[in-house]
């Protein structure tokens, strides 16, 4: 199993209403490839982490670096790990410090 941390920097034109659609869609097509996560927003920046099957991930993140609604992509940590963080969420959109505690495993 895989978990992958990224930032990046979203197109100036993501609205609120574009931003929340595209987690909906993005929670949908997780849960139905097994693949689970968070995502934190403040502006323009953003943070993401997913886990799951290498396989799953990487093509994930292959779609994700592809995806013109950001830009300035920087991978952070790519971890083999036994066991998910966040099993209970397919996506979900956290605060940015409540993103952080989880990294440091302190919620
Ligand atoms: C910041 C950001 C986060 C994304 N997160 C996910 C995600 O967790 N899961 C997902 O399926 N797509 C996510 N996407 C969308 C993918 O980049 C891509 O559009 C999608 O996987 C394509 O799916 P499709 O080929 O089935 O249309 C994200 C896009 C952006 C810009």
């Amino acid at each position: 199993m895989l978990r992958l941390a990224y930032i990046s920097q979203l197109e100036a034109d993501m609205t609120d209403e574009r931003i929340a659609q595209m987690i909906e869609a993005a929670a949908l097509a997780n849960a139905s490839h097994g693949v689970t996560g968070v995502i934190a927003l403040e502006g323009l920046r953003v943070c993401q982490v997913i886990e799951g099957e290498r396989a799953d991930v990487d093509r994930l993140f292959s779609n994700i670096m592809g995806d013109t609604r950001h830009t300035a992509i920087i991978e952070l940590d790519r971890t083999e790990v036994s066991a998910r963080r966040y099993p209970e969420w397919s996506m979900v959109r956290l605060p940015m410090v409540d993103m952080v505690l989880h990294a440091y495993a302190v919620l």
